[in-house]
């Protein structure tokens, strides 16, 4: 059995998370990490042989290098740090995922291939009213890996912000009298939950850290 603890327990993401370890049958949940359920990361940790931190942009680096100092693994979903800062031998590893939909991944991987072949491309991503980051950590990641595939400039990136989207995202080419769109949306938060999971099996036998993107281990 892994020994997971959530950090962010409260929260959209993070509830979403607990009922999955809870229902995995080779994981058991071992701490709610949350300001609002007044338990500290620091309090999970000795417990802990993995946690995954569903957090804040300003929260998440400091959650993490206090997991990897204490020599437990850190799965990391949150957007909007720098993920530079992981580097370095940390004595327990780190993966960090802007999305953990395999739809996503694939709209991604997608997405770098068609940039390869057509002149241009932007990106439109579109989420609900209380995400704290934009543009959202999978357009980045997109654009990055347009980028590096087509070696050019990274495609410029659109940000919406409405009540009543959960995550959605158009990755909009265009060339001589055409255009391509491809597009992922998420209509429920369960679409995350194999991706995690996956990373919580994985992230104890990583070769190097951190792992950027779940497409590291799929591949
Ligand atoms: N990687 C993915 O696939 C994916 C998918 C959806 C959302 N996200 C990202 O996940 C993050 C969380 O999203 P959400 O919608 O669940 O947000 P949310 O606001 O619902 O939840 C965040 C929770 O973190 C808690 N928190 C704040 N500081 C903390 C700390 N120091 N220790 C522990 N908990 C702390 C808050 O109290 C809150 O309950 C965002 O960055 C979002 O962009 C990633």
């Amino acid at each position: 059995m892994i020994r997971v603890a959530v950090a962010g327990a409260a929260g959209r993401m993070g509830q979403a998370v607990c009922a999955a370890v809870e229902g995995a049958p080779d994981m058991e949940l071992i701490g709610r990490a949350d300001p609002l359920l007044g338990v500290t990361i620091e309090e999970v940790l000795p417990q802990a042989e993995v946690v995954v931190d569903f957090t804040t942009p300003d929260t998440a680096l400091a959650n993490a290098l206090a997991c990897l100092r204490a020599g437990v693994h850190v799965v990391i979903g949150t957007t909007g740090f720098d993920v530079t800062q992981l580097e370095g031998d940390h004595g327990a590893n780190a993966i960090v995922a802007p999305n953990f939909a395999i739809g996503a991944i694939l709209m991604m991987r997608f997405a770098a291939e068609a940039a390869k072949h057509m002149e241009k491309a932007e990106i439109v991503e579109l989420h609900h009213d209380r995400k704290l980051d934009a543009p959202s950590g999978t357009a980045k990641r997109t654009a990055a890996l347009m980028a590096t595939a087509a070696g050019g400039a990274e495609p410029p990136i659109h940000s919406v912000r409405l009540p009543g989207l959960v995550a959605h995202q158009e990755v909009i080419l265009g060339d001589v009298g055409q255009t391509l769109t491809i597009r992922h949306d998420t209509t429920g938060r369960e679409s995350f939950m194999p991706g995690v999971l996956l990373a919580v099996r994985r992230v104890g036998g990583l070769e190097h850290s951190p792992v950027i993107g779940l497409e590291s281990l799929l591949s």
